[in-house]
C-alpha cells in the first residue's frame, strides 16, 4: 500500500515506509454511540476544593459557627460571642463588639481567610455583614483590608466605614478597592463608635466572580472546568457524601435556600489523614446543590448528584449500628425523590418553587443519580434495593447509578457487580486509584464486559505512581493509554471522571489532582490536558481500529501502543487517538478503509502531548512545562505514516 499524503510537521514521516505498526481503521463500519456524557468531571470538597477554593468566599468561619467560635479570627478589646436572637436559626452565633473601656483602646477582630485574605491592587471586593445596634444608640464599624507584614507606614490597603442603625438585623454592604496586591492579607473590623454593635455572617468576595455573580464562584477556576467541555459533572463527592457519623453526612436540603442559613457541617478531610491535618476545614455549603446544578448547566455538563444511601463511611466507622437500619430509610429515600423535584419539578411543587425562588424557574434536566458513594457489602445492597424500587416508581426518568465498591477488582467488586445486575441499576460506578502498570495492563478491561448488563461509570480514577504519589507526566500518559479502552468500549462505558479535581497548594490532603491552585492562580496538570484532549475530541461513534486484526491496547507485540478511533458526525471528522507508552519512537501507518468511492481526507489537525520528563508536571511556578501543541498536516488520501515519539499522546482530527 502506498501512502498518499504529503506531510508537514516534524513528527511526520513522508515517504513509503510502512514498517512497524499498521492501524486499520474502518470508516465504513461505525460502531457504538459515544455518549455525550462520556468524559466529565468529579467534584468533591477535598483539598479545599469548595470552601477556600471554587467558592470565592474569602472569610473563614464567617458565621462564627465553627466549634471554636472564633477560629480564623483574632479578637481584641471587648468581644462577646452570643447565640440568642441572631437572625439565622440554623447558624445562631454572632459577635457583639462593645466599648473597650478607654478612648485609646480598641475593640474589633480580624480574619485570616483561607491561607490568607488575598487581594489584588485596584480590584473590587464586595463586603457584606449582617448587623444591628446593641442599644438604642447608632453605632459604626470600620472595615479594612490589611497587609500585616507591610514594609511601609500603614498596614491599611483599603477601608470603609459602615453606619449601623436600628435594633433590627439588616444586611449592610460596601466595596473595598485595595491600593496594593497582598497574598497574605487579613480583613480587620474595628468598632468605630462608643455604642456596641452585633455582627453576623461577615462575607467578602471578589466582584470578579464567574459570570459576575454576587456570592459566586472563582471565575478562573470555573473557566478551567468549562475549557474541558465536560459531558457530566458529578457532585458533591466522594466520601463527604457519607460522613463519619450520620449527622456529618452530606444533606442536600441543608445546602439550598439563603446562604446565611445553610448550617455548617464538618468536612471529613479535616481529619482523615492525621499527617495532613486541617482543623479549620469545614463545609459552609455556600457552594450547595443549587449552585452545583447551575454550574453543571453553565459548563454544559449533565448534573450527576451522589446521595447518601443510609451508610456512614465504611472505612472510618466499623460500628454496624452507625448506619441507618435498612428498614428505616424513608427520610433518605424522600431526599432522593425530593431532589428530583428540586431539579426538575414544576414551579408549583414545593421543591420546584424553591428552585425558582433561588433564580432558576426552568428545570435543570436531571437524568442521573448515584445512590451511595463507594459503598460495599450486603449492607449496601440491602439499602440500595428500596431506593431503586422507590425511584423506579416515583422518578422513572432517572437513571440510577450503583457502586462496585472501592476496588478495581477483588472480593468486594466481584460481589457487587452481580448484585448491581440483580437490582437492575442503569450504571455501575467503578473506582480505581492504581499504579502505572495497572493502567497499562487494562487496555482491554472493558472489551470483555457483558453488553447486556448495567453500563459503566468510571467515576473516580487516577494513576498513582508507586513511591511518587504526586502529579507527573508519566502517570498522565498511562491515563491516556487506558482511556483508549474506555472509548473503544463506549457501548459499555458511558461516563468517566478523573478524581480528585482540585487541590489548594497549601491545603491538600490527597494527590495527585487535576488542577492545582492558590488564592490567585491555578495550573492544569498533564492529567488535565489528557482529559481535555479526550473530551474536546470525543466523536459520536466508535470506529473499528485494529493492528493485525486486534484492538490496539498495549497487547503483546503492539510495542506499547494504544489507540482508538471515532467518527464525529456533527463535524464530519474522523478522530484517531494514539498513545505510545514505550521508550522508543514508533512509526505508525494509519490506513483508512471503507470510505465511500472517491472520498479521501484533505486535512488533518494534530494535537500532541509530549514531555521528556516523566516525573515532571506543571506547577504554579512553572505552569507551562507540559502543554498540548497543535499542528496541521497537508493530506490528500486515505492513509499516512507518522511517527509517535516515546511517551507521547497524539490526537489526529481528519477531514
Ligand atoms: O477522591 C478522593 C476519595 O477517594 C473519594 O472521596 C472517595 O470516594 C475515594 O475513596
Amino acid at each position: 500500500m502506498k501512502p498518499f499524503a504529503a506531510f508537514l510537521g516534524a513528527t511526520l514521516i513522508a515517504g513509503n515506509a510502512l514498517a512497524g505498526n499498521q492501524f486499520d481503521i474502518n470508516v465504513g463500519k461505525p460502531g457504538a454511540d459515544i455518549s455525550p456524557t462520556m468524559y466529565g468531571l468529579f467534584f468533591e470538597d477535598i483539598n479545599y476544593g469548595a470552601d477556600g477554593g471554587l467558592y470565592a468566599e474569602m472569610i473563614k468561619n464567617r458565621s462564627f459557627e465553627f466549634p471554636d467560635r472564633l477560629m480564623g479570627w483574632r479578637s481584641f478589646g471587648n468581644i462577646e460571642v452570643r447565640d440568642t436572637d441572631g437572625p439565622f436559626d440554623r447558624n445562631p452565633h454572632y459577635v457583639r463588639l462593645s466599648d473597650p473601656g478607654h478612648g485609646e483602646k480598641r475593640t474589633g477582630l480580624d480574619n485570616e481567610g483561607f491561607f490568607g485574605v488575598s487581594f489584588k491592587a485596584d480590584s473590587v471586593y464586595r463586603l457584606s455583614v449582617w448587623s444591628r445596634t446593641a442599644s438604642d444608640a447608632p453605632s459604626r464599624i470600620k472595615v479594612e483590608l490589611i497587609e500585616p507584614d507591610a514594609d511601609g507606614e500603614s498596614q491599611v490597603c483599603a477601608d470603609v466605614k459602615i453606619d449601623v442603625k436600628g435594633f433590627e438585623w439588616k444586611r449592610y454592604t460596601a466595596e473595598l478597592r485595595p491600593d496594593r496586591t497582598v497574598a497574605k492579607g487579613r480583613l480587620r473590623i474595628f468598632l468605630d463608635s462608643p455604642a456596641a454593635v452585633d455582627l453576623e455572617h461577615v462575607s467578602l468576595l471578589p466582584a470578579d466572580t464567574w459570570k459576575g455573580r454576587e456570592g459566586g464562584l472563582r471565575r478562573d477556576l470555573v473557566q478551567r472546568l468549562a475549557d474541558i467541555h465536560p459531558g457530566v459533572f458529578r457532585f458533591p463527592g466522594g466520601c463527604i457524601v457519607e460522613g463519619t457519623e450520620l449527622p456529618d453526612r452530606y444533606q442536600w436540603k441543608n445546602t439550598v435556600g439563603p446562604v446565611e442559613n445553610r448550617p455548617l457541617n464538618l468536612n471529613r478531610w479535616h481529619y482523615t489523614f492525621p499527617h495532613r491535618f486541617f482543623p479549620d476545614y469545614f463545609q459552609t455549603y455556600g457552594l450547595g446543590f443549587y449552585e452545583y446544578f447551575l454550574l453543571s448547566e453553565e459548563i454544559g455538563a449533565a448534573p450527576l448528584p451522589v446521595l447518601n444511601v443510609g451508610l456512614v463511611c465504611q472505612y472510618q466507622n466499623h460500628d454496624p449500628k452507625a448506619h441507618v437500619p435498612a428498614d428505616s430509610l424513608d427520610e433518605y429515600i424522600r431526599d432522593a425523590i425530593d431532589l428530583v423535584e428540586f431539579a426538575n419539578g414544576d414551579t408549583t411543587t414545593t421543591w420546584g418553587a424553591l428552585r425558582a425562588q433561588m433564580g432558576h424557574p426552568a428545570p435543570f434536566g436531571l437524568k442521573y443519580m448515584a445512590i451511595g458513594n463507594e459503598q460495599w457489602g450486603p449492607e449496601y445492597v440491602e439499602r440500595l434495593k428500596p431506593f431503586v424500587e422507590a425511584m423506579r416508581r416515583e422518578c422513572p426518568e432517572i437513571e440510577i447509578i450503583g457502586s462496585s465498591g472501592p476496588d478495581s477488582e477483588g472480593d468486594k467488586f466481584d460481589y457487587l457487580w452481580p448484585e448491581m445486575k440483580r437490582l437492575d441499576v442503569d450504571l455501575v460506578d467503578e473506582h480505581f486509584y492504581r499504579p502505572n502498570d495497572w493502567f497499562l495492563s487494562q487496555g482491554m478491561r472493558y472489551d470483555g464486559y457483558s453488553r447486556k448488563g448495567p453500563k459503566v461509570f468510571a467515576g473516580e480514577y487516577a494513576c498513582h505512581t508507586p513511591g511518587y504519589k504526586r502529579n507527573n507526566y508519566g502517570a498522565a500518559i498511562c491515563e491516556a493509554a487506558f482511556m483508549t479502552g474506555l472509548e473503544r468500549n463506549a457501548d459499555v462505558v458511558r461516563m468517566a471522571t478523573y478524581a480528585p479535581l482540585f487541590a489548594h497548594v497549601e491545603g491538600w490532603q490527597w494527590r495527585p489532582d487535576m488542577i492545582w491552585f492558590d488564592n490567585f492562580e491555578s495550573v492544569p496538570t498533564s492529567s488535565y490536558f489528557v482529559q481535555q484532549m479526550y473530551a474536546t475530541n470525543k466523536g459520536t461513534r466508535v470506529l473499528p481500529l485494529t493492528m493485525d486484526g486486534k484492538p490496539v491496547a498495549g497487547q503483546e507485540g503492539q510495542n506499547g501502543l494504544f489507540a482508538t478511533a471515532a467518527l464525529d458526525e456533527d463535524n464530519g471528522t474522523t478522530i484517531v487517538k494514539v498513545v505510545n507508552t514505550g521508550d522508543t519512537p514508533q512509526s505508525v501507518d494509519l490506513v483508512f478503509k471503507g470510505l465511500k468511492k472517491n472520498r479521501r481526507y484533505t486535512s488533518c489537525k494534530v494535537v500532541t502531548l509530549s514531555s521528556d520528563n516523566l516525573r515532571g508536571d506543571n506547577t504554579l511556578q512553572a505552569p507551562d512545562a507540559v502543554r498540548p501543541v497543535e499542528s496541521a498536516i497537508d493530506i490528500d488520501g486515505t492513509s499516512f505514516t507518522t511517527e509517535i515519539a516515546s511517551q507521547t499522546f497524539k490526537v489526529f482530527i481528519l477531514k
